[in-house]
């Protein structure tokens, strides 16, 4: 309930008073009580969490004194000025954003009909203004007491998200309950953050879940930011603290333009483009069983300390990641060789394609390193269509029409070859380092397969099979064959890759290409 009190020795009749206590009522929020659990709980107030993200003084609100008009079920004594959120346009270094940020102190900051217009002004200033917009989540979900109207309310929101959607960039950070419909806003967005411990994503809560299912399970172990970064990919990044979520925001947005007809920053770099690090030469082992980490390959080859790791602990096999080069923002996908030996499945496949989709909206040139065996053989991947999924990298690629690159750093057999990075995906520049294998699969399977006749009859098959298997390893088993044929412009040595992926930049700078009219394809979700 709105709290007079504070607001004493202001008189009713004079316009600056009314003023003056509108305005301190507006930024009471929930009142002290509400404020002091919040904090308990380790989490930031929706008006500190503002100033912590936005440049000092940019915050200008919109909408502090719309409140709802319900009366039924007691509402007409819970009336408070926001309706538990805080909405406006600020500027984060300097660049103008969007931002909304739920009042948990009020209501819950459950979602109502006033919430859904002041997140709708904002969503529409931002898309006509070609701004980002940035969600500050943490809410009971929608509003009991207005019924029907809480949930045409979320459908508002839901519809202009994805007006919005490959306009402009669209963040939404968990930080507190997310819980019903409100899960879908973020998941229609481009990147959501959560905050360790205190956010919690799930359509049905643990009681639901208990009384439908029978399984029991805490808030955290349903929807906490473990569950949502390292199993169902709904997290992008996550954070310690509301603090280092805010941070995380203000990152990922310097790596993009404000909207799809701009340039995405260049940010000045003292790293020279024409570095070159002796120890690339030696990363890939001589053993071909031996892994190395590809994650410490790409951040001695981008600008030093630009690399930021998006979808971090999901499907690790794969790594896709924002960086610079010469100041200039580009995306970086790769396999992780030291995970599952870099293999393509069903959740690297998500993970790759969403990121390429994502590069190619906001004009990223994208780069791929490839050290794959192939896309996962087995039943689990059949049965639960790595067909359908591992589609999607090949679709993501050729649609695409930003700067490729790719550069083959040790194997790029059969499916993987083919997927990530051939010239067949339109990748405008295709590299090789020397220890590259590209072939069409493992000389273990590839021997028998086509000398299975000659093993068979040999005295000593073992030997027989050895010996073809090595035949076959020194024949296709390099960069030489694909060179060859044109589908590798050029075998490189490795500590030169920074300075070669530079100047392929700078040449496609100005790529132009002519894409067939038409509606949109069926990717293959
Ligand atoms: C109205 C709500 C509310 C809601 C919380 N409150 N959620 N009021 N509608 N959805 C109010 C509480 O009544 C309480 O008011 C205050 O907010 C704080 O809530 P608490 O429960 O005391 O806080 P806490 O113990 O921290 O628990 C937070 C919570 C819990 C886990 C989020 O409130 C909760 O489970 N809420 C419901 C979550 C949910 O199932 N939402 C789905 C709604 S259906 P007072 O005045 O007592 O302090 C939905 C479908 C939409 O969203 C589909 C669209 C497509």
């Amino acid at each position: 309930m709105t709290d007079m009190k504070k607001t004493d020795g202001l008189s009713q009749n004079n316009p600056m008073d009314e003023f003056k206590r509108a305005r301190l009522l507006s930024r009471q929020g929930g009142g002290e009580k509400r404020i002091k659990s919040q904090h308990e709980k380790g989490k930031m107030t929706a008006r500190e969490r503002i100033d912590t993200l936005l440049d000092k003084g940019s915050f200008q609100e919109l909408g502090s004194l719309a409140t709802h008009q319900v009366t039924d079920f007691g509402m007409a004594e819970k009336r408070f000025p926001g309706d538990g959120v805080v909405t406006g346009i600020g500027k984060i270094n300097g660049r103008r954003v969007a931002v909304y940020a739920q009042d948990f102190t009020v209501l819950g900051g459950s979602f109502s009909q006033v919430q859904a217009q002041k997140i709708n002004r904002i969503q529409d200033l931002a898309l006509e203004s070609g701004i980002p917009i940035v969600g500050l989540n943490d809410s009971g979900g929608a509003r009991v007491q207005e019924g029907v109207r809480s949930l045409a309310a979320y459908g508002e929101v839901f519809a202009r998200n994805v007006k919005a959607s490959g306009v402009i960039p669209q963040i939404s950070v968990i930080m507190g309950p997310c819980a019903g419909g409100a899960v879908y806003s973020p998941a229609l967005t481009d990147f959501t953050v959560m905050v360790d411990g205190t956010s919690a994503m799930f359509l049905t809560g643990p009681g639901v879940v208990a009384s439908v299912t029978g399984e029991k399970v805490s808030a955290q172990e349903l929807g906490g930011s473990d569950v949502h970064s390292a199993r169902s990919g709904n997290a992008h990044f996550r954070a310690h603290c509301d603090a280092e979520a805010l941070a995380l925001v203000q990152l990922i947005l310097g790596y993009l333009p404000s909207n799809t007809q701009e340039d995405a920053p260049v940010i000045a770099s003292n790293d020279p483009v024409d570095r070159r690090d002796d120890a690339l030469n030696d990363v890939v082992p001589s053993d071909e069983g031996s892994a190395y980490s590809m994650r410490e390959v790409l951040e001695t080859i981008f600008d030093r300390g630009s690399l930021l790791e998006v979808h971090r602990e999901f499907a690790p096999n794969a790594i896709v990641a924002f960086a610079r080069l010469g100041g200039r923002s580009v995306g970086v996908v790769s396999n992780e060789p030291s995970f599952m030996s870099g293999v393509l499945d069903i959740n690297s496949s998500d993970k790759i394609s969403r990121f390429v989709r994502f590069c190619d909206t906001f004009s990223l040139p994208v780069i791929t390193f490839v050290d794959c065996p192939g896309y996962l053989p087995g039943v689990d991947q059949e049965y639960n269509g790595v067909i359908r999924h591992g589609a999607k990298i090949i679709y993501a690629y050729c649609e695409s029409t930003v700067p490729k690159i790719s550069v083959v750093t040790r194997k790029a057999i059969g499916g993987s070859y083919v997927a990530l990075g051939s010239r067949q995906m339109g990748t405008d520049v295709t590299l090789a380092w020397p220890t590259a294998q590209i072939a069409v699969m493992g000389p273990e399977g590839a021997a028998p397969l086509i000398n299975g006749r000659q093993i068979c009859e040999a005295s000593n098959p073992d030997m027989e099979r050895q010996r073809f298997i090595q035949e076959y390893r020194q024949r296709f088993f390099n960069p030489y064959r694909a060179a060859d044929i044109g589908q590798i412009d050029e075998v490189i040595e490795p500590r030169e890759t920074r300075f070669q992926l530079a100047q392929a930049l700078d040449l496609l700078q100005t790529k132009v290409v002519n894409v067939v009219p038409k509606k949109h394809g069926l990717f293959p979700v």
